[in-house]
């Protein structure tokens, strides 16, 4: 069975990921598993750069078939922040993140707390040197406070439009039923399916 490589350490995308490709016939190794020359900085000024960045060095590095992505939360109150600076937004830990930004949104009436999860999902395979990329976006609002305890980052304080609820209070399988990632990786693994398995 050929190997796919997951360029993220993220524990949360991790699972969401391992999950929507359960019987994909392919063995998924993590750089968590391998993690041996340190991470990839994440430079780039776009989603599909830093993605882009990612699978190429990995793939690279490691002779394999690589799969990276890079996602955030775009809220248009602040103007599509934090985007690619998701990871990176001020505070100590997630719950002083979304206590900060829930902060710097108080002013910001109901209607206009709309935002937006995307994901772009880059497919690298070195042997042909040639990339995929898939993207997923999905539609939501900015809650006043943590709502619910499941999921990572933004997810108790992002309110999914397709559910009527956060990504806090939705289990693994509703949510990547509707989520950015779970979009992109629907399309990621058709072309793993078609192309590699
Ligand atoms: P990166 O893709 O690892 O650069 O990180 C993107 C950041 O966006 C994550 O650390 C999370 O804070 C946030 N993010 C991306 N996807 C989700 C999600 O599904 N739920 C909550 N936060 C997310």
């Amino acid at each position: 069975m050929r190997e796919l490589l997951i360029a993220s350490t993220n524990e949360g995308k991790l699972k969401e990921i391992a999950h929507l490709f359960k019987g994909l016939p392919l063995k998924c190794v993590s750089i968590a598993d391998i993690r041996a020359e340190g991470d990839v900085e994440e430079v780039g000024e776009t989603f599909e750069g830093n993605a882009l960045l990612k699978a190429l060095i990995w793939g690279k590095r490691r002779g394999m078939l690589t799969l990276a992505d890079d996602s955030g939360l775009e809220v248009d109150a602040l103007g599509g922040r934090p985007g690619v600076y998701s990871a990176r937004y001020p505070g100590k830990d997630w719950p002083d993140r979304r206590k900060n930004l829930l902060k710097e949104m108080a002013h910001v009436p109901n209607n206009k707390r709309t935002a937006r999860f995307r994901a772009v999902i880059v497919i690298y395979d070195p042997k042909d040197d040639k990339t995929r990329i898939c993207t997923g976006v999905t539609e939501g609002t900015i809650t006043h406070e943590d709502i619910g305890t499941n999921g990572f980052g933004y997810d108790p304080i992002f309110r999914f439009t397709d559910s009527g609820k956060t990504g806090g209070e939705m289990e693994l399988e509703e949510k990547n039923k509707i989520s950015h990632r779970g979009r992109a990786v629907v399309k990621a693994r058709d072309i793993l399916l078609a192309e590699f398995a």
